[in-house]
């Protein structure tokens, strides 16, 4: 539909997460002016979620050096170096500057940094707050922040599509704001600057740990808009998530690394601790190791899911370290202090998204992407822990400074962007919200923990005929969903889970997170690539 309102604006963040904010913040702070548009409210999406910590060199004796080394392990020999060196040489100022910004981390009673390890990391390298409630920290001290310097946000507000310039450039985003206030219905944001920051995709599959609001929009919106995404294969299950039944749907409870990563012990049903022998760091191998020796050890013994065993901490430091994994895991009926947690790998982060280089920018000119929503190759096949936070930092913070740059040294102020019709292109075929549960449990069976050419060949052509079905109905009799956050959203998963699933079976071979039952082994050189994706605008 066309644009009942617009506003204008310098730059239009897209999300409200630590990348969103802190991309915002940079902005208003370097004197642009910013809107923030968000499709919940401001503190809804992953990043409050996080539990274990942001990773950076901050401690004694550590270097960006080795944590660039740790990094690049565990990407599986697909990360970008140069942009690994960035985050981890910008990192740990980013984390000095988030501080200054208002978040409290957990410090030792010397006033030091408390940090924690996780897996992959040969070092006590993670930073965390609250004990194992980082997230919700660092977004409380963003979102006061950007209340405080009176960033203009518009809640509850899905953004659709990005509007371009006759010459191809970014015009803005059109939007659908739901509810009450000044902005309702379907308006436009004109703007020069785009910066996607709109999170994961982890809805994408049955269980997960990624809030609801986690439907994979920003690559879909990319995707529509002809820019290039690239790794969609890579999606990080993570190995500890509690285990609440073999058919649990939606948001599932994180049990966080750093309880490994302060000594809690993988076990079996007979109590063996099988990661041992398995990896030089055991339970603190990379996080996709860890998922598959859980794995392996689910299918020898038949059973549905393995025990995370942290008895040995005792009820004080449950209460002071872990407190939202032990209320949460007391909410379900387990109480750690007594017995051991039952876990099961599910669906927690997606390594690959929009393309950009080392400042931010996508293949569409003014449109950038930061946070879980990129691709900046700072993950590779597959990301190590905790380097997300900080990715969504260093990456906000290269995008802000580029617009401000541009801005400046291009004029672009001073243009004000007029975006195009495209009465040529074809109208979305929008889906009905029903068929957001048909895909989830496609990609859980077809395109999960474990793929196959089988699985992944008949994934993709259910997808087809999910998307056909809504193809003819618009053909046939202009009929389409009625549109709304939900209907937006069930089209938004399908749209990525079509490309994830064609990218996953195209690369044969296992690779980090990316793993195949027909192909057991890493193929290098000869998969030692990416696979990248753009769509043509013009055709649906
Ligand atoms: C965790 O706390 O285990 C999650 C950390 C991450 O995903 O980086």
């Amino acid at each position: 539909p066309a644009p009942g309102w617009s506003i204008s604006a310098d730059v239009v963040v897209v999300g409200s997460g630590v990348a969103g904010l802190t991309a915002a913040l940079r902005c208003e702070a370097a004197g642009m002016n910013t809107v923030v548009v968000t499709k919940a409210r401001l503190d809804d999406g992953s990043t409050r979620w996080a539990q274990g910590g942001i990773a950076a060199a901050l401690g004694e004796g550590d270097t960006p050096e080795q944590h660039l080394d740790d990094t690049l392990v565990a990407g599986a020999g697909l990360c970008d170096e140069d942009a690994v060196r960035i985050l981890v040489t910008e990192g740990p100022d980013a984390v000095r500057r988030l501080i200054e910004t208002g978040a409290h981390f957990d410090e030792s009673a010397e006033g030091n940094l408390e940090l924690t390890r996780e897996g992959g990391h040969h070092r006590r390298r993670i930073a965390h707050a609250g004990g194992d409630a980082t997230g919700a920290e660092i977004s409380r001290a963003l979102v006061e922040a950007a209340r405080a310097r009176g960033v203009r946000t518009i809640e509850n507000a899905l953004v659709l599509d990005l509007l371009t310039d006759a010459d191809g450039r970014t015009a803005g985003v059109s939007l659908h704001v739901m509810g009450e206030g000044q902005h309702d219905g379907v308006g436009a944001v004109h703007a020069p600057a785009v910066v996607l920051a709109t999170g994961g995709m982890g809805q994408v599959f049955s269980a997960t740990t990624n809030p609801s609001v986690s439907t994979g929009d920003g690559v879909a919106l990319a995707l529509r808009a002809g820019a290039e995404v690239s790794d969609l294969e890579f999606v990080q299950f993570h190995p500890t998530v509690l285990f609440l039944g073999p058919d649990a749907e939606g948001q599932q409870p994180l049990v966080s690394e750093a309880v490994r990563g302060e000594g809690a012990h993988l076990v079996d049903a007979d109590g063996v601790r099988f990661m041992v022998g398995q990896h030089e760091l055991a339970e603190l191998a990379p996080r996709d190791i860890v998922a598959k020796g859980i794995m392996r050890r689910m299918q020898e013994q038949d059973a549905e899911h393995m025990f995370l065993d942290a008895r040995h901490f005792g009820a004080e430091m449950w209460e002071h370290r872990f407190p939202t994994i032990l209320a949460a895991c007391r909410a379900h009926g387990i109480d750690p202090v007594h017995e051991p947690i039952p876990i099961a790998p599910a669906a927690h982060y997606a390594s690959g998204g929009v393309r950009t280089d080392s400042r931010g920018r996508t293949t569409v000119p003014g449109l950038y992407a930061c946070g879980e929503v990129a691709c900046t190759g700072v993950h590779g096949a597959n990301r190590l822990a905790s380097n997300s936070l900080l990715e969504g930092l260093v990456y906000a913070e290269r995008i802000s400074a580029d617009i401000a740059d541009s801005q400046a040294g291009d004029g672009l102020h001073a243009r004000v962007p007029a975006p195009v019709e495209h009465p040529e292109r074809p109208a979305h075929p929008l889906l009905g919200a029903e068929a957001r549960f048909a895909i989830q449990r496609i990609m859980t069976e077809g395109a999960g923990v474990l793929r196959s050419a089988e699985s992944l060949a008949k994934a993709a052509d259910q997808l087809q005929r999910l998307h056909a079905e809504a193809r003819d109905a618009l053909d046939e009799n202009g009929k389409t969903a009625e549109p709304g956050v939900d209907t937006w959203e069930a089209t938004n998963l399908l749209c990525v889970a079509r490309v994830l699933v064609a990218a996953a079976a195209l690369r044969e071979e296992t690779r980090g997170c990316h793993w195949r039952e027909d192909h057991a082994d890493r193929d290098d050189p000869a998969w030692r690539r990416h696979i990248v994706v753009r769509l043509n605008p013009d055709r649906s």
